[in-house]
């Protein structure tokens, strides 16, 4: 199949379904639910990383990259997974932790330990002639991007957690460890490849100092990232019928047609992150502002028309395990809750570029509106608490920010069922599931409820309508205050999608031809009257089709 029929499923391991008790979500738990993700269905199933790992980043600081935790459970269940999925034709994707390894690998450990060979895998460099660290480069967790490299006078650079040291992408050793990576998961029957913060390899040999005082600039789209997605695409998955997506931090489209062309060899799909910055405060993550709904459609037009102009692929998706839940953060979680749920589903499945889906989006759950600080346990939160304390912000202002913005909102465990644990454990969860679970759960929502019916449609249609896998677009009503709307085209075939965003009636001026449509799709059940001054309910999506 064409991988742009396809829809991925983000499986967060730790909080999916834990088979023996400990609180922790694990490989058993996912295989039991295997049938559920069928049901639904997806075609790949992307799994955050549960390789091991001390967990200081919650897996992203790996310190084996050929094994799986044990926390997790063993080799065996993993080829077990494999197997299971390949008899439901569903297919894996892997999360590749590149740019970084945890300072507990074997590798940065014979470093420290004076291995030179293994010194030369890391970034290290001694402190300015002023006694200032290498650069005046930030850490994306906070604090600077250096630490100091055992009892040497050197330092590493650390672009995140001081747990997670960079890795030297211009030593070919390097280059040669990532591939082989790549390759043994290949060799256990992974078709499906994420690849972390992938942009950020391309260090250049002379490091300077930022005028911004952060660096993003200086590390971030290299243009050697180009040289070396070629290089892993040529010796790994692009020997076999794979499909990839690189997350790209703070990126251009212009890179990002780069990454995805087909003939450019790189990647199938990018992440891009600009659409869910749209309530940052002056590019600040840790601030209170409401989203501003304009620049959140200027942003989904301006991509998804570039993209579709230099024939680039997007993966959309309103939530990961790194933002709080899409339906709290822009929509209305409690009135509107169900249509909310639908429209954003709508937004991104009907759109042009690749539909992933985060575990309990289906179902429709919110944020877990935590009250204690003592709740929470990623370390990017717990450091910006102590940041946003130090800048003068009071306790209860600073708890409003990580309520808000905190990824561990979209990290608490999947909500199966009514029953206590929610179905996800028999034993204490390692992060509090949101209490909302007694009403919004799988059990329930299977019984009673029309969110999961409806992905069920919108994954159908890709596959079934080549106007929405492969159609390109053209923003409709650009400036529109209320409503995102665009226009598929594919052969003889139109259709025009229309989200009213807002949580009040309002209209949108439709163009003649669109008066022959046929209503595809409605999230209310009693469908839209099509006329020239087309109304919309609040948080109505609605498809209109339209055949030449
Ligand atoms: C990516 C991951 C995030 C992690 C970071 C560092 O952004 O999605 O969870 O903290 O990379 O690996
Ligand atoms: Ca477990």
């Amino acid at each position: 199949m064409d991988f742009r029929k396809k829809v991925v499923y983000q499986a967060y391991p730790k909080s999916f379904n834990d088979s023996n008790g400990d609180g922790i979500g694990d490989l058993r738990g996912i295989i039991e639910k295997l049938p559920y993700l069928k049901e639904l269905g997806v075609d790949v199933v992307w799994f955050n990383p549960f390789f091991p790992s001390p967990q200081n980043d919650n897996g992203y600081d790996i310190s084996d990259y050929k094994a799986i935790d044990p926390m997790f459970g063993t080799m065996a269940d993993f080829e077990e997974l494999v197997a299971k999925m390949k008899e439901l034709d569903m297919e894996i994707m892997l999360d590749m932790v590149l740019n970084h390894t945890s300072t507990e690998h074997e590798w940065f450990q014979k470093a420290l330990a004076g291995d030179q060979k293994y010194q030369d895998y890391y970034i290290l460099r001694p402190a300015q002639t002023d006694g200032s660290l290498p650069t005046n480069w930030e850490s994306k967790f906070g604090g600077p991007a250096w630490a100091e490299f055992g009892d040497t006078d050197l330092y590493y650079m650390h672009l995140f957690d001081k747990t997670q040291a960079d890795l030297n992408w211009r030593n070919t050793a390097v280059r040669k460890e990532a591939a082989s990576i790549v390759n043994f998961w290949i060799d256990k029957g992974v078709t499906g490849f994420r690849f972390d913060v992938i942009n950020l390899i391309g260090k250049d040999e002379e490091l300077v100092d930022a005028d911004d005082g952060v660096g993003k600039y200086l590390y971030t789209d290299k243009p050697i990232v180009h040289e070396y997605l070629r290089e892993l695409n040529e010796r790994t998955f692009g020997r076999i019928n794979s499909i990839t997506v690189g997350e790209m931090s703070s990126t251009s489209i212009e890179n990002c047609i780069l990454y995805t062309r087909p003939d450019r060899h790189e990647l199938s799909m990018t992440f891009n992150f600009h659409h869910l910055k749209v309530d940052y405060e002056n590019g600040e993550k840790w601030s209170l502002t409401p989203y501003r709904f304009d620049e959140l459609t200027n942003l989904l037009h301006t991509w998804n028309e570039e993209m579709s102009e230099g024939n680039g692929w997007n993966a959309w998706f309103w939530n990961n395990h790194d933002q709080p839940r899409a339906l709290t953060r822009f929509m209305d979680d409690d009135k509107y809750r169900v249509e909310s749920a639908k429209l954003l589903a709508t937004a991104i499945h009907l759109n042009r570029g690749t539909p992933f889906v985060y575990q309990g989006e289906e179902i429709g759950m919110t944020d877990p509106y935590f009250e204690e600080l003592s709740e929470y346990r990623d370390v990017e939160s717990l450091n910006y608490y102590e940041i946003m304390r130090e800048q003068g912000k009071s306790h209860e202002e600073a708890m409003a920010i990580i309520k808000s913005k905190s990824r561990d909102n979209s990290r608490t465990p999947m909500q199966w069922s009514g029953e206590e644990g929610a179905g996800f454990t028999t034993g204490t969860p390692w992060l509090p599931i949101a209490k909302n679970y007694v009403e919004i759960n799988v059990e329930k929502e299977l019984a009673e409820g029309s969110i999961f019916k409806y992905y069920q449609e919108l994954i159908r249609l890709r596959k079934e309508n080549d106007t929405i896998a492969f159609g390109d677009y053209t923003a409709y009503a650009r400036n529109h205050e209320d409503v995102y709307a665009f226009v598929r085209r594919h052969e003889d075939e139109e259709w025009l999608i229309l989200n009213n965003f807002k949580g009040h009636d309002t209209t949108i001026e439709l163009e003649d031809k669109w008066l022959e449509a046929q209503v595809a799709l409605d999230n209310y059940d009693n469908q839209v009257a099509i006329s020239k001054e087309l109304q919309l309910r609040p948080f109505e999506a609605v498809a209109l089709q339209l055949k030449k």
